[in-house]
């Protein structure tokens, strides 16, 4: 009995079969390293002691899949696999809905062909929009504000009408907040290919000298120091969130919705002056205009998954700083 990991190379996807493995869990990984590399398998196996199979392939090939599920005895899947640049996704609205899309059709699919119903879904905030209020529940308004977002939530409609038409399906919709860190061993961690989009690959880029300042977008919104504020939440936990979802899915059916979050909320700049004092560097960064799409402030009320997945984010934004560096130390190119 394994689970299948889709995407499982990735920045969430390795970390969360870390802690599968860890766990006792079997794993069989696919991953078509379009946004991972191949060094993070070894790395994997060198932090966990431990096998796990890895099938090197794109989800939208159901053939591929099929040849999956006839080798392995496949339980559950957790789906990362699919484009999550929201930048460029309004640039590439097309590329982002065949992606991401085909991928989920292609899985539902041939999961359906083998009789394996329990899935754990990637989801993301930015299926809020821009929220009118926070903290953001589960219950919160939902609206994509761009093709990435679109796709997210579209997924998540897709899954909640399947486990509507069919009650033996189990997903669990996970609604990430904003992932940062790295294991403590610094063996992996954010390492995304090309042009980084997320404030700390950014930063890590500044202070390494691959990237002479940070903007900051925008200092003018309704905050404290009027930089926009985030629910910053450490990639352990959010792979250890993965963990309880799995058990959830075994033990009920339906569609569940969890925020993956803190509850705390920090702005740009406490991010930077926390990265500058955990790891005595300095972040030099220069206060730009908006970024369009920007909420002014997004955090999680992550209570009904504190108390349904018995899971709670641990980790502080101190320690989020030191191990985001701690892995850049390792791996600096
Ligand atoms: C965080 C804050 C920026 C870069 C996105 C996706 C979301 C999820 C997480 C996948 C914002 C500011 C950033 C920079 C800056 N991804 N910033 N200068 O936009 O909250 O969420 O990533 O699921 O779906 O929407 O994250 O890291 O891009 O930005 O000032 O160079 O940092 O304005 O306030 P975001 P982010």
């Amino acid at each position: 009995m394994a689970v299948l990991v889709t995407g499982g190379t990735g920045y969430i996807g390795s970390h969360t079969v870390v802690e599968l493995l860890e766990a006792g869990e079997d794993v069989i990984v696919i991953d078509n390293f379009f946004n991972s590399k191949p060094w993070v398998l070894n790395a994997i196996q060198d932090i966990t002691g431990k096998g796990f199979g890895f099938y090197e392939g794109d989800v939208a090939d159901k053939d591929m899949l099929r040849r999956i599920f006839k080798d392995c005895f496949i339980e559950e899947v957790i789906h990362f696999a699919g484009y999550k640049a929201v930048g460029e996704s309004v640039q590439k609205p097309v590329m982002y809905y065949r992606n991401n899309i085909d991928t989920t059709l292609a899985l539902l699919e041939v999961m359906e062909e083998f009789g394996c119903r329990r899935l754990v879904f990637s989801s993301s905030a930015t299926v809020y929009g821009i929220p009118k209020k926070v903290p953001v529940t589960e219950g919160s308004p939902l609206s994509a504000i761009n093709p990435y977002g679109s796709t997210k939530l579209m997924i998540e409609n897709m899954c909640r009408e399947l486990c509507h038409a069919d009650d033996r399906w189990s997903v669990a919709l996970l609604r990430y907040f904003n992932p940062i860190g790295a294991h403590e061993s610094g063996k992996i961690g954010e390492d995304p290919n090309g042009i980084p989009n997320n404030l700390m690959p950014i930063i890590l880029n500044v202070v390494s000298g691959k990237t002479p300042i940070l903007s900051v977008y925008g200092n003018d919104y309704p905050t404290p120091d009027g930089t926009c504020i985030r629910d910053y939440i450490h990639v352990v936990d959010l792979a250890k969130g993965h963990l309880a979802a799995i058990k959830a899915v075994r033990r009920d059916t339906g569609a569940m919705e969890f925020n993956l979050g803190t509850g705390k909320g920090y702005s740009v700049l406490d991010i930077i002056n926390a990265f500058e004092k955990v790891n005595g560097v300095k972040v030099p960064y220069v206060i730009t205009g908006r970024r369009a799409g920007d909420a002014a402030q997004c955090y999680s009320d992550p209570s009904k998954a504190n108390k349904e997945l018995e899971w709670k984010a641990e980790k502080d934004i101190e320690q989020m700083c030191r191990d985001a560096w701690n892995f850049l130390q390792q791996h600096q190119r």
